[in-house]
């Protein structure tokens, strides 16, 4: 089966083309971070009405560079939520129009299910089962993975997601939206333990995150550091970047190892945006490797939001006959748990 997928919840406008047998056949991708940079955020308007005018081009260019023909498409997947609501309607309206007038059917995909099956788009594919760490600008969870569908959430954050501790750190440093990747590159400059931050619920048992209290820490850190010398700032500003990437990385790797211990599982994926985290692969790598853990990661790109873990879902969906029932096609909020194996519809 050869389908269309297309991603619309956020900030990225992005469209792939997946065949069955040839597996990802192209993925085109608009970042709209120059439109909301002014902002220092997403301003969802703003997203919405830029989705609406590079969806078409986007899905154009898909389709031409995997070389197929709007008429050799079987089916349409796109992303039905958790997100923005008014983008996610730009894609799903889209999609399921396209779909009448193809003739093909449609189907509406969890965002999460996306990232945690980017990493299948790789040549050797995460085994099942397996522990996910599932690390994004909205999200931070844990989760057995017993199989497409089969999500058992065994941990999550009680208030700020991992991605957002490092966007709003960054902004109290000064960076431009978005900050996670502008504080990684920081960090390289920052000497380590000159600051010192708390490893949120790491003394506590269990599998909860906690991140807020870092931005509190990152944002006193940061106001102390305005009354140094100008000349000192910047050095310190790096120092604060590197201690709280050391804080979240931490706290990401000794949870991770936690759940892999509850379930008696050696397989780990970490995907999500903060999965493209050098520091974060760096040091799992290390604390799998003393334990015998495999992990497994998307490829850079396909960290960060993209069409391309859509069409992965999609298709595997799609292909067992499932297909959308709903008249609404997009929720802003939508448990992983509530999914279920792929049925025909
Ligand atoms: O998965 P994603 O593109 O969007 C959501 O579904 O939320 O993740 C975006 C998040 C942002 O918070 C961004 O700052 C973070 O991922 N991120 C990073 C890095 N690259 C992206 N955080 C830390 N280090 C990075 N290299
Ligand atoms: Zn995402």
């Amino acid at each position: 089966m050869r389908i269309l997928a297309i991603e619309s919840s956020c900030d990225e406008s992005a469209a792939a083309v997946y065949d069955g047998e040839q597996g990802l056949l192209s993925h085109a991708l608009f970042s709209q971070i120059e439109l909301h940079r002014l902002y220092g955020g997403v301003v969802p308007e703003l997203a919405s009405r830029d989705h609406i005018q590079r969806l078409l081009p986007l899905i154009d260019e898909a389709l031409e560079s995997a070389k197929t023909s709007a008429s050799a498409i079987e089916g349409i997947a796109y992303t039905a939520g958790p997100g923005l609501i008014g983008a996610l309607l730009c894609g799903s309206a889209l999609a399921r129009s396209l779909a009448t007038a193809w003739r093909v059917p449609s189907l509406g995909i969890h965002h999460l299910e996306g990232h945690l099956l980017a990493p299948q788009l790789e040549p050797e594919p995460a085994p099942y089962p397996h522990v996910a760490l599932l690390v994004s600008g909205g999200h931070t969870l844990l989760i057995e993975v017993k199989g497409l569908g089969r999500y058992r959430i065994l941990g999550e954050t009680r208030d700020d997601a991992a991605g957002e501790a490092f966007d709003k750190s960054a902004k109290l440093l000064g960076l431009p939206y978005p900050g996670g990747p502008q504080l990684a590159g920081l960090a390289q400059h920052g000497r380590l333990r000159r600051y010192s931050f708390p490893r949120p619920m790491l003394d506590r048992p269990g599998l909860e995150f906690s991140f807020s209290g870092l931005k509190t820490a990152v944002r006193q850190a940061a106001a102390a550091v305005e009354a140094l010398p100008a000349e000192h700032r910047p050095q310190h500003r790096a120092d604060i970047a590197l201690e709280l990437q050391e804080a979240v990385v931490e706290t990401l790797v000794r949870k991770s190892l936690r759940a892999l211990e509850a379930t008696d599982l050696q397989t780990l994926v970490v995907s999500g945006g903060v999965s493209a985290n050098l520091s974060l692969r760096a040091q799992m790598a290390k604390a799998a490797q003393q334990r015998g853990v495999r992990v497994y990661y998307p490829r850079q790109e396909f960290c960060t939001d993209n069409a391309a873990m859509i069409a992965v879902a999609g298709h595997a969906r799609l292909s067992a006959g499932e297909r959308d029932v709903s008249a609404m096609g997009a929720r802003a909020r939508w448990s992983l748990e509530s999914l279920g194996v792929p049925t025909a519809t």
